[in-house]
């Protein structure tokens, strides 16, 4: 028929029936010639006299994974996946969609377009558009509900999960679920039936009876308004969502069908869709490292973790999750005894959320872990993991006994956040197996995994780590070596210059607020409060000492602390925590300290509105994040989006820093800098990348390809 779809017609005692099979690996995404191909095989089927029934199935390791994201933003090519759907379910004879793998978007309204669905046991389906900032634009919005309800297509729809085939036939997404891995048997299958019971061509379209239940029910549609808003977070795609779905309550099904392709439209062509489905590609690239080309990753099976503490016992329950069993060493009994009692704290508060029962808790502490205050017990390690101080003595001291007791061909691997890895590695007789790995806090929940090569890392050492970040569902990002790597180093950046704005005569809950309407989850010094304003404090401390003389208008910061206010743990900070609440108060005193510092260095306070914060905010991130990807610390500026978006709460609808930097324009970025920089000298610079990049009219993503 087409290369990307072919039309047979099998025969056998029980009658004839036409396959047509879809095949554009890697995923079927119902790219121009899926979709011409399927229409051509579809009309073919409608005047082929010879057969009653035909089975759409996929071939190779899935159904249709969607719409192939790579032609959006591109001019449509004709046919569209609506006319192509809309075609194939208006058939009078039946088609049988055969799934496996998994029915995804585009595929799954190609499937509830079909007049039966069977599934193979493994397979799923769902409508993910929304985390591609759309809807479901070939009538997914129209047709779910009529076979699920309003309420549960709407959760399927907003939420974009993935639903397994027992779930969807209870659901009545699908007709049947076969227990076999063979799509083609379970359609063949179906199909037979529905010849031998002359079952009709079923339209989903025409049945209205489970949307008609919800027509005019203001108070459904208006509760789940509300819970989607709450959820949305700014994002715009849930709301939209919701919309389409209710309409196929409120309208008829080609009036709803127009109101989809409204919303659909809105989102396509909104900034949020651009942003989320670069994510979308640079969640994929950012595993893609020269290192990997030529590097073999080595075992993995058993691990040991040095130090007991937050890092360490979260980095140790990671690894208990996937199933890898870990041996802590501590200095001594005492500290042998906390790090045990920090990782059942954290597997109970897991019972608790009823993530697992308390057999499984059982077994991860028991069979799983063991801890030792004798470093020698490290030695049956495949992976050792310094989750020690954070003090570089202390690391080459480790890193000395380490290289005694590590077996040979052992990945010795650091937990610093800050500290030079080539430093740490030349203390051993074995460099190249040493790399850092950088959790994030708390290291059993948070995606974000930098993987630090260093000069002598050898490349299975470095795929070690990547294979590492799969092994425990984490997002490993390759960084080169730098205080404070990709993320620390961007963080360090504009967290002083929010110190220098406050200080300069704007408000710290002015920039909080800022900064969590543009979606962070939180600000800035909310963020100093959750952590502990001590930790700061201490690393200010330790600077001093080596002879920094701040890079941060940290006074006022130094004076709330030196007040025993350390943040929520104390229940005051920057904000004022009442009855252990996690939302704080404002706090008129942290005002006054704020004047008092000013009044002392006579600063006249100039305060700056939300845009002017958030330009400044951004501006310090971009170029702090250009130099990275300029000195070859982030491989790409996706690197950078990837590590803001997965350890430091950017929100995802804008894509990262450096995205969103395309996308307001680096003119205007670079524009910015140079008129803070006539502000304050000293702190602005434009990176020379973001200079070069404006001169060649080029932008960020030009150096992602
Ligand atoms: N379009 C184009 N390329 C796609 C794609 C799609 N819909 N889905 C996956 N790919 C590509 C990936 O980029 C990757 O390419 P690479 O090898 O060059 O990096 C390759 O296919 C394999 O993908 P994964 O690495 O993600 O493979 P997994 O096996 O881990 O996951 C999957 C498979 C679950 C299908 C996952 O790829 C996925 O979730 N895909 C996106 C599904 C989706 O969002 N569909 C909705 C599209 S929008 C739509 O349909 C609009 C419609 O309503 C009109």
């Amino acid at each position: 028929m087409t290369e990307a779809v072919s039309y047979e017609v099998l025969s056998d005692d029980a009658g004839a029936i036409a396959v047509i099979a879809i095949d554009n690996p890697p995923v079927n995404a119902a790219s121009h010639a899926v979709r011409d191909g399927l229409m051509k095989a579809a009309q073919t089927f409608a005047t082929d006299s010879s057969v009653e029934v035909a089975v759409l199935v996929g071939k190779g390791r899935t159904f249709i994974a969607g719409a192939d994201i790579k032609e959006f933003g591109k001019p449509m090519q004709e046919p569209g996946l609506p006319d192509v759907v809309n075609y194939i379910e208006s058939l009078d004879k039946p088609v049988v969609c055969a799934i496996h793998g998994t029915a995804l978007g585009g595929g799954l309204e190609t499937a509830l377009s079909c007049h039966y669905r069977t599934a193979v046991a493994s397979a799923r389906v769902g409508l993910p558009e929304v985390h591609l900032g759309l809807l479901p634009g070939a009538g997914g919005t129209q047709r779910l509900p009529r076979l699920t309800g309003i309420e549960a297509a709407a959760e399927i729809i907003t939420s974009g999960r993935h639903v397994g085939a027992r779930e969807a036939l209870k659901l009545g997404v699908v007709d049947a679920v076969d227990d076999g891995d063979d799509p083609l048997k379970a359609g063949l299958a179906f199909a037979r039936r529905v010849l031998k019971e002359g079952l009709p061509a079923r339209r989903t379209s025409e049945q209205n009876e489970k949307v008609e239940a919800a027509r005019g029910n203001t108070l459904l549609f208006d509760s789940l308004r509300a819970m989607v808003k709450k959820k949305a977070k700014g994002q715009l795609s849930p709301e939209l969502c919701l919309e389409a779905v209710i309409a196929s309550a409120e309208l008829s099904f080609a009036d709803g069908v127009k109101r989809e392709r409204e919303l659909f439209m809105e989102l396509m062509n909104s900034p949020q869709r651009e942003a989320l489905i670069h994510v979308f590609f640079a969640d994929r690239e950012v595993g893609k490292v020269p290192e990997l080309k030529t590097g073999t990753p080595r075992p993995l099976d058993k691990a040991a973790v040095i130090g007991g503490g937050t890092m360490g016992s979260g980095i140790s329950v990671s690894m208990l999750f996937a199933g890898m069993p870990v041996t802590m060493i501590e200095q001594d009994e005492e500290g042998s005894v906390r790090g045990r009692q920090n990782v059942e704290r954290i597997l109970d508060d897991g019972v608790k959320r009823g993530k697992f029962d308390q057999a499984h808790r059982d077994h991860l502490a028991n069979n799983l872990y063991s801890v030792s205050a004798d470093i020698a017990s490290l030695s049956e390690a495949d992976i050792v993991i310094e989750a020690a101080f954070e003090n570089m003595d202390v690391k080459k001291e480790l890193f000395r006994k380490i290289d005694k007791h590590a077996k040979e061909g052992a990945v010795l691997a650091s937990n610093t956040s800050y500290l030079n890895i080539n430093e740490i590695a030349s203390v051993t007789e074995r460099p190249a197996d040493v790399l850092g790995l950088h959790f994030f806090s708390p290291a059993h929940v948070m995606r974000l995994l930098e993987i630090v090569v260093a000069d002598n890392t050898d490349n299975d050492v470095a795929a070690t780590g990547f294979a590492l970040a799969k092994k425990l569902k984490k997002v490993g990002v390759r960084a080169g070596v730098c205080d404070g790597f990709i993320g620390n180093r961007i963080l360090e950046r504009y967290l002083s210059l929010a110190s220098y704005l406050v200080e300069d005569g704007t408000s710290p809950y002015d920039i909080d607020r800022a900064v969590l309407k543009f979606g962070y989850p939180m600000g800035p010094n909310q963020m100093g409060d959750l952590a502990g304003l001590d930790i700061g404090y201490a690393n200010r401390e330790r600077k001093r000492k080596e002879g920094w003389n701040g890079r941060y208008a940290a006074d006022y910061m130094d004076r709330i602390t030196e007040l025993g206010r350390y943040g929520q743990k104390t229940g005051r900070g920057f904000y004022i925590y009442e009855d252990g609440s996690r939302i704080g108060k404002e706090d008129p005193e942290v005002l006054e300290i704020i004047d008092q510092v000013r009044r002392e260095k006579g600063i006249d306070p100039k305060p700056l509105d939300e845009d002017a914060i958030m330009r400044r905010y951004m501006a310090a991130m971009i170029n702090e994040g250009a130099r990275v990807v300029e000195e070859g610390i982030a491989l790409r500026p996706l690197d950078v989006d990837i590590t803001m978006l997965y350890g430091y709460g950017f929100p995802r609808w804008r894509g990262g820093p450096l995205k969103y930097a395309d996308m307001i324009g680096l003119d205007t970025v670079l524009e910015d800098i140079r008129s803070f920089e006539s502000e304050a000298p000293d702190f602005w610079k434009p990176a020379d990348l973001i200079v070069d990049l404006v001169a060649r009219g080029e932008n960020f993503d030009s150096l992602n390809k």
